[in-house]
């Protein structure tokens, strides 16, 4: 039986533009109890996603806000603000989110935003990481989870997992192994913040009180 004294969960928000199967994973982890959140609405900037689809089989409200029905990323920003202001929301997750967010977004949710990116940061910002890290000869690659500020690809890490690169490896290939660590170490990472271990501060991010390292906590 619940009880009815408990502190209710923290509220998510997932932010996605496709597949979803990071969105998938936290769903997961929800309800297999890793994650002490619940996921209050999932926003897709483009309509007919998979990632949609799978949120909605969920039961979790879904919304599209096409950012081609507006005129500046400041006025496609702002309908985010108003749309998570809906859902008194505590943690905004970008799970393969692919707009650059201005200082609109993100400056309301500064220190209560999350994105993962498929690389070892600070190595590859941007686009076309696995095969960056293929064409420099990297002995491996990754994804870092890190808060989200003003410049792109770039705020605190959080957390880091590693992915040996194989001989035979191609983009694909090493994106998918990528993908499998992606999906558990992105739903720590919003565990430690529901834990309330985890903050950004003015000189980065820290985990129990404790400066997180320039590369993110190594994973596992
Ligand atoms: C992931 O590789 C993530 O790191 C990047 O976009 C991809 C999203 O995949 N930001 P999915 O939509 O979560 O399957």
């Amino acid at each position: 039986m619940s009880d009815p004294q408990a502190t209710p969960p923290g509220n998510i928000a997932i932010l996605i533009s496709g597949t979803g199967s990071n969105m998938q994973a936290f769903i997961d982890a929800c309800e297999a109890g890793h994650l002490e959140a619940r996921i209050s609405i999932v926003i897709s900037n483009k309509p007919d996603v998979e990632g949609l689809r799978r949120a909605a089989a969920a039961g979790i409200a879904t919304r599209c806000i096409d950012h081609r029905d507006y005129d500046s990323r400041e006025v496609f920003d702002a309908a985010l603000v108003s749309a998570l202001q809906e859902h008194a929301i505590d943690l905004v997750i970008l799970a393969g989110f692919m707009r650059i967010l201005t200082p609109v977004f993100i400056e309301p949710f500064l220190g209560r935003l999350l994105n993962i990116h498929p690389s070892l940061l600070p190595k590859y910002p941007g686009l076309h990481t696995h095969q960056r890290a293929l064409g420099a000869r990297d002995s491996e690659g990754g994804a870092t989870v890190h808060f989200v500020t003003p410049e792109l690809d770039s705020g605190p890490p959080i957390i880091q997992a590693r992915v040996p690169i194989r001989d035979d490896d191609t983009a694909e290939k090493l994106a998918a192994r990528v993908l499998v660590e992606e999906h558990k170490i992105y739903p720590l990472a919003a565990q430690w913040y529901m834990q309330n271990r985890l903050q950004l501060s003015n000189t980065g991010a820290t985990l129990d009180g404790q400066a997180i390292p320039e590369s993110g906590i190594q994973y596992p």
